[in-house]
């Protein structure tokens, strides 16, 4: 099939590159020049297993093509995919003015049947006015179709997320256009649901809620167990093996960061509000997210009897989970920021953010190229994301390298017993201290 995204940002390029990759002919769209530049060179600008491959062979197969014009986008596909950002406002509300006047370019070019996907994070509502704004100002009789197909890959799992979804969902009243739709999704073999518009724009918000509050529930819970002496790990396990919890998303840490799950509970919260609806637990979600970084800090500040001035902290881990150089919202901006404005002297370490982190503290903090580095001398290392290389460890390295052997690991890498009985100081999330 022949279709096009517009926004060539973690969800937009994952899908422009897998349907090419299926077979189909792709034109992805982007404002960014430069970026685009990058893209038709085969550089996928974005750090993603199993992307950069993909790219280069969609590319070489003339799969795939990018470009910044609007106008070659819309009149040489039949369906476009809009995928592009909608950030949160000053108000916590999705700022959709990228969208809208996405849609106001698009029906300049409208030049046949078109079908018209919204795949980007949008509040219940969005199709709909899409549907108007595109109306409103076509120049011509053609006859157009809204979509909504939300998106649930992760960061740092995209491809292999886009290629194995659990769930397809496509929203839609004409029948002609969801045919379409799942025609083009079928190589995928996942259950489809057929929805209406409304109802899968929801869909997206409310599952990106939910996983946010499992998480804050486990943190929750992470925090009566320090108090108590029980161990969060055994609660999570023995809850996740009743099969109406699951194991899933029960990992008690420092809180969940990066561009949907922040962004995704405040919309969900400011949205529900206009319509009246007061949605109390996402909001409780929220909070207890925004203090779960600052509780792991204060471990810190404590142990240090709230001295933090002559103390060098080495850092393990920036982005705000693994397999991404992604920093948006990483629990670890505020804990560093927090050490800095203590008068704490701060050295990182991160296997693929360190450029990201460049532009948020030039050179306030001290970056390194490797996790040794980091414990050379400092008086404590502190774990902000659970990279894979950190498990393997050589912690015999780690206890000679740091002034005093402390470990204050955010995501619970290591077995407290296992780093005690080498003579750390250790102190997790959720496990007694
Ligand atoms: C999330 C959803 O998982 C995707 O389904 C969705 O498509 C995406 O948002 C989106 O809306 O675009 P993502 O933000 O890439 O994906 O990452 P997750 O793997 O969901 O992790 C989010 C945050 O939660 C991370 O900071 C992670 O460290 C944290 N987390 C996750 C925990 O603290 N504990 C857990 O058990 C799981």
């Amino acid at each position: 099939m022949k279709i096009s995204v517009i926004g060539t940002g973690y969800v937009g390029l994952v899908t422009g590159v897998c349907f090419a990759d299926l077979g189909n002919d792709v034109i992805c769209m982007d404002i960014d020049k430069e970026k685009i530049e990058k893209l038709s060179k085969g550089i996928p600008v974005i750090y993603e297993p199993g992307l950069e491959e993909l790219l280069k062979r969609n590319l070489k197969e003339k799969r795939i093509k990018f470009t910044t014009s609007m106008k070659e986008t819309v009149e040489d596909s039949e369906i476009i995919f809009i995928a592009v950002g909608t950030p949160p406002d000053e108000n916590g509300e999705p700022d959709m003015r990228a969208i809208w006047n996405v849609a106001k370019q698009i029906a300049q070019y409208i030049n046949g049947h078109k079908i018209i996907i919204n795949k980007s994070t949008v509040p219940v509502g969005s199709a709909e006015r899409v549907y108007k704004i595109i109306k409103e100002n076509l120049t011509n009789n053609h006859e157009f179709d809204i979509i909504s197909n939300p998106e649930f890959l992760r960061e740092g799992s995209a491809v292999y997320d886009f290629m194995n979804p659990d769930r397809i969902v496509i929203g839609g009243s004409e029948e002609r256009a969801i045919e379409k739709v799942k025609e083009l999704y079928q190589p995928l073999d996942a259950p489809i649901l057929i929805t209406d518009v409304k109802s899968a724009e929801l869909i997206k918000y409310a599952s990106n809620a939910y996983l946010a509050t499992r998480i804050s529930f486990i943190n929750e819970i992470a925090t009566f167990c320090e108090a108590t002496g029980a161990d969060v790990e055994l609660v999570a396990k023995g809850m996740g093996l009743d099969k109406r919890i699951g194991p899933h998303f029960l990992n008690a840490g420092i809180g969940f960061g990066g561009s949907c799950f922040p962004k995704d509970t405040l919309g969900l919260v400011t949205t529900a509000k206009k319509f009246g609806v007061e949605c109390s637990i996402v909001k409780s979600t929220i909070e207890v997210n925004n203090q779960q970084r600052i509780k792991f800090f204060e471990k810190i500040y404590n142990y240090f009897n709230k001295e933090l001035k002559d103390k060098t902290f080495g850092i393990w881990g920036l982005a705000f989970k693994p397999d991404t150089d992604d920093m948006r919202e990483s629990p670890s901006i505020e804990i560093i920021n927090l050490l800095l404005e203590k008068g704490a002297k701060v050295k990182v370490f991160d296997p693929a953010a360190i450029e990201n982190a460049k532009k948020i503290w030039k050179e306030k903090i001290e970056y390194t190229s490797g996790m040794y580095e980091v414990c050379e001398n400092s008086d404590a290392l502190i774990i902000l994301t659970e990279w894979n290389e950190f498990k393997q460890a050589d912690l015999k390295r780690v206890h000679n390298l740091l002034k005093t052997p402390v470990i204050f690991d955010g995501r619970n890498i290591f077995g407290a017993k296992k780093l005690r009985s080498k003579g750390f100081d250790y102190f997790g999330i959720g496990i007694k201290q």
